[in-house]
């Protein structure tokens, strides 16, 4: 049996459009969902729903949507639609691309984040089953504003804008959700038909419907569901995709083998990797680039980002891991402690109320509460090392650049601003003096004093 031939496919993603109504700074399609920009996730839906080529269209001026495509996608070609004159028009800002051939030239939102893969894929599978176009419908609970997709016969005829449809055609609830795949060797030709002769005065898209039937070429709809297409134009449906992204990571996450107790509680980013095993208490809050291994428990009220969790450490309760923490196997980081690029070596503990930044904690070695690093003179960094098996008593202030070599000792209180050779005492703290009996002698002094007042 021969293979079929893999389809050539060119993905169009719309990111043009300032999004006015996120009342920022910042163009809509790079605010975040799950620490990723909605438009880095739109081209990670693409790219894994097979295109061969990914173009990007954006509005005049955006340097920084551009430089965030193609740091995303560095082999996408981007187009700028001088003027915003509606979606077909936004399409054919890529008449270059498209005119290079292709079987498929799919085209999705960057405002629509939470599109699938799979679902982008039916839409050129439907092109695969001899479609000329494939719009995706969904059943919507509120339709006002979308365009409907009107059909006859089981044929998709026309997508009807709200503003210009009529009566009849509002009552329908099957909406137009935005993505859509047009056959390569007609899409131009397609395209070219669609006027813009409507309520908007703008070059639609969703024309190129009855664009294609009016010539028999044959449209067709597949079905989403409308979590999948949910737009993003505001702050409050931003957080509305949010809530569904992290639904889906907290299931991803439990369905390969992570516990969440409190799942509704823990959140995390697109990235987060978590091994089998791994018990996630309630409130735990998980930032970029966070790996846990196998059997490692991340207790209540933790933060995390950046960081590496070796198989069967224990994080927490209250901790918080910073970019380059390296937590190795059966390692213990308690509450209140915070841990900055640095390793903590295997076995080693560092249980209560302390700072370890710019270090290095040996296998074994234990930390006591209150220890500090004092890594920072106000304009550079500096690095502690801190040798297997050390005890560091509590209270202490390594000053670095410093060294504790292995099985050394630190007396509690110390302030460490030599290096301490390994298995030696270093005690850097005032000498204790007892008075016997001062504190009676001071006390009958003061009493007959306070009386008399
Ligand atoms: C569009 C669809 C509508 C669908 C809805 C789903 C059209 C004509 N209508 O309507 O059927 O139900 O999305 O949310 O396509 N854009 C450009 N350049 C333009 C105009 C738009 O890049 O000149 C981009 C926008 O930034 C946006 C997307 O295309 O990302 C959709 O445009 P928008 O004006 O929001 O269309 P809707 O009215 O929402
Ligand atoms: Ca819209």
């Amino acid at each position: 049996m021969t293979k079929p031939k893999p389809r050539r496919r060119l993905a169009l993603v719309l990111a043009a459009g300032e999004g006015v109504r996120m009342k920022s700074a910042r163009p809509k399609v790079l605010h975040e969902i799950a620490g990723r920009t909605m438009l880095a996730h739109a081209l990670g839906a693409v790219a894994a729903a097979g295109a061969l080529d990914v173009a990007v269209v954006i509005g005049p001026d955006r340097d920084d949507v551009a430089a965030e495509a193609l740091r995303v996608a560095p082999a996408a070609a981007i187009f700028v639609q001088a003027r915003r004159l509606g979606t077909a028009h936004a399409v054919l800002a890529a008449r270059e691309a498209i005119a290079r051939g292709y079987d498929d030239v799919l085209m999705t939102y960057a405002d629509i984040p939470l599109i699938r893969a799979a679902t982008l894929e039916g839409l050129c599978d439907s092109l695969a089953h001899g479609a000329d176009v494939a719009a995706l419908g969904f059943a919507a609970r509120d339709p006002a504003g979308y365009g409907r997709l009107v059909e006859k016969d089981g044929r998709l005829v026309a997508i009807r804008e709200h503003k210009d449809a009529s009566e009849a055609e509002r009552a329908i609830v099957l909406c137009n959700a935005g993505p859509m795949a047009i056959a390569g060797a007609r899409a131009l030709e397609l395209l070219d038909q669609i006027g813009s002769d409507n309520a908007a005065g703008e070059f639609y898209l969703t024309d190129i419907v009855a664009v294609a039937a009016a010539r028999g070429f044959l449209a067709t709809t597949r079905i989403a569901s409308e979590d999948e297409v949910m737009g993003v134009n505001d702050r409050v449906q931003l957080a509305a995709a949010e809530a569904v992204m992290q639904r889906r990571l907290r299931e991803h996450a439990m369905r390969e083998g992570a516990t969440l107790i409190a799942p509704d509680t823990v959140f995390f980013s697109h990235d987060t990797k978590l091994g089998r095993d791994v018990l996630v208490e309630p409130h735990v809050v998980f930032g970029k680039g966070v790996e846990i291994a196998e059997g490692a428990i991340i207790h209540a009220f933790s933060h995390l980002e950046g960081a590496k969790v070796a198989a069967k450490a224990s994080i927490g309760p209250y901790a918080r891991l910073r970019p380059g923490a390296d937590i190795a196997a059966g390692a213990k980081v308690g509450n209140f402690v915070e841990i900055k690029n640095a390793s903590v070596e295997a076995g080693a503990k560092v249980n209560h109320l302390s700072y370890i930044g710019d270090a290095r904690v040996g296998a074994g070695a234990n930390i006591g509460a209150g220890t500090i690093t004092c890594n920072y003179d106000g304009f550079s960094k500096f690095r502690t090392d801190i040798g297997a098996g050390a005890f560091v008593g509590s209270n202490s202030a390594l000053v670095a650049p410093v060294t504790i070599g292995a099985g050394a000792y630190i007396g509690s209180g110390s302030v460490v601003t030599e290096d301490v050779e390994p298995d030696a005492l270093a005690i850097g703290r005032g000498r204790q003096v007892a008075k016997p009996g001062w504190a009676k002698a001071f006390r009958a002094r003061q009493k007959p004093k306070k009386a008399a007042e």
